[in-house]
């Protein structure tokens, strides 16, 4: 699987012309604020289809007052090296990100890099995971499922684009009767793939987590469930179809559909007992890091893949707990890992040989 030699970033965010090389094992940046080591690592996730780890505008990677932004890099994949090179290209005002594999960007070479890497992603947002907004909560489970199926943002932009094209028929004047009852039947079919994959995907760490409970001498059991107040075990093509059909006024009056899994929120239950919002910020974090060896522990033992891990901020507030997961990953697993931190003596736990990256210096 793909390893990351070096990149080169030329005008891409606070970088004017910043070059270095990685370990394949273990690098860890630190510097002050803002010195841009979360860009750094949103660089890196930039290799992956989609928009990157800050999901940002793809005109907001171009360094203020230029014209575009360049990334290069070497990656090595089942010991064959390709070069990388990203930009942008403009097209009626919009910015769209433009990749080429040893200067090809045909389908097959883009497929290809798709298939050969996958990423793992903490973000200091995730340690207030299970306090924030559903919508967070169902994006950090549809990014452990596109980690094992890129071809998932496709089900999830179908599906999103087939809500907005249902809302704005709802909102016409006269509408098209046809038009309108295939896409809610196309609104169906996608629908029911997410809510399987999700649930599928949810299983899974379920049953990850239960094994790893042991290795760690876990002090929670931790249960991971949708919560969704349309959906019920044995929800059919059907009986969707007729829920939407049924709700097109309440819908138009809404301005949007009610129903459906962009409705939907993952929970995570404590024991049996309680909602991990309960739990203290180092508690939920402790949560996150055990999904993300879970989904790890299953990436490579049943899907052969090894994905990158990028884990931004990783350093601060690890107590003895979580430092230990996080050791237990880089130990676990021969993956590449890059972790952040504002100081290189959050890092002092870490005995490996990990690289010292010093990103305020370079
Ligand atoms: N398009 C851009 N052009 C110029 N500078 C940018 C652009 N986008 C972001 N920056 C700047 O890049 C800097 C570094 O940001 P980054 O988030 O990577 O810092 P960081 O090292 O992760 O800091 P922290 O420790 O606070 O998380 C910020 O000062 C930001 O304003
Ligand atoms: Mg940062």
């Amino acid at each position: 699987m793909a390893k990351i030699k070096n990149i080169e970033f030329y005008n891409y965010r606070n970088f004017k012309n910043f070059k270095t090389s990685f370990d394949n094992k273990l690098n860890i940046l630190f510097g002050n604020n803002g010195c841009g080591k979360t860009n750094i690592l949103e660089g890196i996730s930039l290799i992956a289809k989609g928009r990157g780890l800050r999901n940002s505008n793809i005109k907001n990677l171009i360094k203020k007052q230029e014209e575009n932004f360049l990334i290069k890099n070497n990656l090595e994949i089942q010991k064959n090296v390709f070069n990388i090179e990203i930009f942008a290209e403009q097209k009626n005002e919009k910015f769209k990100k433009i990749i080429k594999i040893n200067n090809d960007s045909s389908k097959d070479s883009l497929s290809f890099l798709n298939q050969s890497i996958s990423y793992l992603i903490f973000l200091p947002e995730m340690e207030r995971l299970f306090q924030s907004s559903p919508s967070y909560r169902r994006n950090f489970i549809d990014r452990l499922i596109f980690s094992s199926r890129n071809d998932y943002n496709i089900l999830m932009n179908k599906y999103k684009k087939s809500l907005i094209e249902r809302n704005k028929i709802l909102q016409s004047y006269n509408f098209d009767d046809d038009w309108l009852n295939r896409i809610e039947a196309e609104i169906c079919t996608l629908g029911l793939e997410i809510y399987k994959l999700r649930n599928l995907q949810l299983n899974t760490l379920n049953v990850e987590l239960q094994n790893l409970k042991q290795n760690h001498n876990f002090q929670f059991e931790i249960k991971l469930e949708v919560k969704d107040s349309f959906l019920n075990n044995d929800i059919n093509f059907e009986e969707y179809l007729s829920n939407l059909q049924n709700s097109r006024l309440n819908d138009k009056q809404f301005g949007g559909t009610k129903i459906g899994p962009h409705r939907s929120d993952i929970i995570s239950i404590v024991n049996n007992e309680f909602d991990a919002s309960l739990l203290s910020t180092g508690q939920q974090k402790t949560i996150v890091l055990m999904v993300l060896l879970a989904q790890c522990n299953y990436l490579v033992n049943y899907k052969k893949m090894n994905p990158i891990f990028l884990f931004d901020e990783i350093g601060s507030h690890l107590d003895k707990q979580n430092r230990q997961i996080l050791l237990d990953m880089i130990n676990r697993f021969e993956i590449q890992f890059f972790l952040t931190g504002t100081d290189k003596n959050l890092f002092s736990f870490v005995s490996t040989n990990a690289q010292f990256y010093n990103i305020s210096e370079l």
